[in-house]
């Protein structure tokens, strides 16, 4: 079987119209929750992350065909931890990208950036993300209970992170 390999690059503007899709699909509206949006505010959400400093890369496969995006955010160096989140499209999900995609941010985020902590939050309905963050090594740090509310029913939403030295072990 032929390994399948992704490439992480720049996130520019023309790839926005991707990011306005993934966004709007059903999916993707219950388990990161955001509200049906148009083009210009997809456009604003990524120039927002531009200007907060956040690391925003596009992911491809190797026929150069775009299949998500993946951010660090909150980067603080003095603290030397950043936040990371991922959204593919939904016709690329369940294929194994998101392991490939994550683990090539970590990479970049403790050999380039020097962090020694990564963390994300993910809501407890999202079995999957959590399944395969635990598999790349986070650790569940805490839940807040009933903190997020979707579709009428609250969920929890689970905090997890990774040091540097759990990556390398
Ligand atoms: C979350 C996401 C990045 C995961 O990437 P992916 O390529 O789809 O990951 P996979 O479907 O291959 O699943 C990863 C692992 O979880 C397991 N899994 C898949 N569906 C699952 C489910 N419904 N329940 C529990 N585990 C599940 C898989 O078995 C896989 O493990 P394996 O490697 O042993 O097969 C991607 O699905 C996505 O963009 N989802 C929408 C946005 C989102 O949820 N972002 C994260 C917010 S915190």
């Amino acid at each position: 079987m032929v390994e399948k390999r992704v490439i992480l690059r720049a996130f520019e503007k023309e790839d926005v119209t991707g990011l306005h899709r993934w966004l709007n699909d059903p999916e993707s509206l219950l388990l990161i929750g955001r509200a049906p949006m148009s083009y210009d505010e997809a456009l604003q959400h990524f120039e927002q992350k531009k200007q907060n400093g956040d690391l925003v890369l596009a992911i491809e496969n190797e026929e150069q065909q775009l299949l998500g995006w993946i951010f660090l955010k909150n980067i603080e160096h003095e603290h030397g931890r950043a936040g990371i989140g991922v959204l593919l499209s939904p016709e690329h999900r369940g294929k194994g990208y998101g392991k490939m995609a994550l683990e090539r941010m970590i990479y970049l985020g403790f050999r380039q950036l020097r962090l020694h902590k990564i963390y994300l939050t993910t809501r407890s309905l999202n079995e999957r993300a959590v399944n395969l963050y635990e598999k790349i090594g986070f650790v569940i740090e805490g839940r807040l209970r009933q903190h997020a509310f979707v579709d009428g029913v609250y969920y929890d939403t689970i905090f997890m992170g990774l040091l540097s030295e759990e990556w390398k072990a």
